[in-house]
């Protein structure tokens, strides 16, 4: 079966469901926005986490969609026939409505009827217990009244059958959720390979199962003492790998031989000359990360030496590597034909064949660019290095994105070897700090940040009108990004501000936050708000039903601000899933720090609370 296929049935299955309709969201975006926790949209949950901690969804407790995800952590794993940073996930949700009895019941109607996998080649893992959560015989029951046997059904501890976004119970900071989970695995069949253990069983790395899917059943939060306290409902989280049941549905454990890879090979092998076949290693690596890197650059992230950016700038310099290693000469038109392959893939999906290749074509042809130059430097650097030894061999690895293999080719002719024992330790080291600084996203969660994030939230909410108010109504958000220490705020306006300007906008946004200005949180149509004027980034395509945040019922429009449409009533009305303050006060008072350009008509405000 292709892909397309496989998203269509699931999407159509869950909104079909005879007396469990479920609505379909559209995904959210891999970057996410006013969530300063972490970088990336690394699963289906993840935007929904206010909704399975009981906040209302406005398309009510049933939801379903496919969701673009990205793990940066899985970087250094991709190479083999399986693992990808970048992948879909299919995705349904009870929000407090069905819990276990349906759940898997559907799930197993999924995979054995609508996408026809072989029942005896399925196996599933339940969650064996611990002192605080009682093991799941209830998911073990239902799994057999489904006719799955005895030997099919595994029971594994917090470390595999635990779910929740920094792990197991004990990696969970305060505030977090999560819960006993259960996975589906598919059996190839594949003769087991000893170097993994003594007897193979589904979650062995040897490659004869396959994880496929997995619901979560989200039931808990770690409280700051340390205990999990259950949630006021019970919610459903089932996360699926696009690309894996694709992989499946054709028998095949390389999931990059199905429909969302495999023409991106055919460009790789025009490209190189070289097959697929003995080279997949390095076209897996090309392919994974450029399509990471593709939808990253469409979803506006440059290269930079922090955060996202620097994210962005890895995928592609270590994509470059690979094709430098499958052929001698690569310049950046070949980097862009690999991308425009990806667009194609998705096009109409996520992406736009129009309009998309242009924009990655610039911002990838230039990253590439720079590479090469950053290339040849090292190389000179290399030619500088007397005796190579694992640490410099790691340092060529860091600066200039050597792998270990090229530069033990360079060295080989000086008759010198590189230590892989200390490049192994260098590299270890690196990367448990990369981990650290990964879980650190998450360090405090959502409850630890939450305060001062909501309060930046706000005031985002407060500065997006201040602006249209001062400067007018062509002002729009064009994107946001928060963290514990500042806001920032991007918006269309064709030329820099004055200070008058600036100043006005602090003082108004100010004087809203001294009014104390009630925040109202609304539920209703979409045609509804619209007619309201409600403003902001929306892309629900798929709601009839929408969340709006309101500040400041009642308020009376001055005759001398320059958007003068009718808000409901609201000094701001904005589409937003929260969270907010109740009201403004809360906020303290801000500051306009910076005014700047980032790209043609559009300027960025960096702002910061001057806590009260
Ligand atoms: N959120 C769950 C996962 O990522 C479904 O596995």
């Amino acid at each position: 079966m292709d892909s397309k296929t496989i998203r269509k049935k699931y999407i159509e299955f869950f909104k079909n469901l005879k007396g469990y309709k479920h609505k379909e969201i559209a995904p959210a975006k891999l970057v996410p926005e006013n969530d300063p926790t972490t970088l990336f949209t690394s699963s289906g949950m993840q935007p929904l986490v206010p909704y399975l901690l009981g906040q209302e969804h406005p398309e009510g407790k049933r939801l379903v969609n496919s969701q673009p995800s990205f793990r940066a952590e899985d970087i250094e794993e991709v190479g083999d026939n399986r693992h990808t940073t970048f992948f879909e996930m299919l995705g349904n949700w009870s929000l407090g409505d069905y819990f276990k009895e349906e759940q898997l019941k559907w799930c197993w109607e999924f995979l054995t009827k609508e996408i026809g996998l072989d029942k005896n080649k399925l196996h599933v893992a339940v969650f064996e217990g611990t002192d605080d959560v009682p093991k799941d015989t209830e998911s073990y029951e239902i799994w057999k009244n489904l006719g799955v046997e005895d030997e099919h059904i595994h029971f594994y501890g917090v470390d595999k059958n635990w779910w929740s976004r920094s792990g197991p119970p004990d990696k969970m900071p305060a505030g977090e959720i999560g819960g006993p989970d259960s996975e589906v695995f598919y059996d190839f069949g594949t003769p087991h390979d000893p170097k993994f253990g003594k007897e193979c069983h589904p979650n062995c790395d040897c490659g004869r199962f396959l994880e496929i899917c997995n619901s979560v059943f989200i039931q808990y939060r770690k409280q700051e003492d340390g205990t999990l306290k259950e949630l006021p409902q019970k919610n459903v989280d089932f996360g699926g790998g696009l690309e894996r049941l694709t992989a499946t549905t054709l028998d095949t454990p390389d999931v990059f031989k199905t429909d969302l890879y495999v023409p991106i090979i055919r460009i790789i092998e025009t490209i190189s000359g070289k097959k697929y076949e003995e080279n997949a290693e390095a076209m897996r690596v090309i392919i994974d990360h450029l399509k990471a890197a593709t939808f990253l650059v469409v979803q506006g992230v440059e290269s930079s030496n922090k955060l996202q950016g620097y994210v962005l700038r890895r995928l592609i310099r270590r994509s470059v590597i690979k094709m430098r290693k499958l052929e001698k000469i690569i310049d950046e038109h070949d980097v862009v034909a690999v991308c425009d392959a990806i667009v194609e893939i998705y096009d109409g999906i996520y992406l736009d064949t129009e309009k998309d290749k242009r924009v990655i074509s610039d911002i990838i042809s230039t990253e590439v660019f720079r590479f090469t130059k950053t290339l040849e430097k090292g190389l000179k650097e290399v030619e500088k290095i007397d005796q190579i030894d694992g640490k410099k061999a790691f340092d060529l690895y860091q600066t200039y994105g050597f792998p270990v293999e090229i530069t033990e080719e360079l060295f080989k002719e000086k008759g010198q070897i590189v230590d892989r024992e200390q490049f192994r330790k260098e590299f270890e080291k690196h990367r448990e700090v990369s981990r650290t600084a990964s879980a650190g996203m998450f360090k405090g969660g959502l409850a630890d940040h939450s305060e001062i994030v909501t309060k930046y939230h706000t005031a985002t909410h407060l500065l997006h009108q201040a602006l249209r108010d001062v400067l007018g109504p062509e002002v729009f958000q064009k994107g946001s990004n928060i963290t514990s220490e500042r806001l920032r705020f991007d918006f269309s306006f064709n030329r820099k501000m004055t200070e008058e300007e600036i100043k006005q906008v602090e003082n108004l946004v100010n004087k809203r936050i001294e009014e104390n200005l009630q925040v109202d949180h609304i539920i209703i149509p979409l045609e509804k708000a619209k007619e309201m004027n409600a403003i902001g980034l929306f892309n629900e395509k798929y709601a009839d039903k929408v969340s709006i945040y309101g500040v400041g019922p009642g308020f009376k429009i001055s005759p001398d601000a320059k958007d003068k449409r009718l808000r409901g009533g609201y000094y701001s009305l904005e589409f937003c899933g929260g969270p907010h303050v109740e009201k403004t006060g809360a906020i303290g008072k801000i500051k306009i720090a910076k005014e700047e350009a980032i790209s043609s008509g559009i300027r960025r405000i960096r702002a910061e609370v001057v806590l009260r």
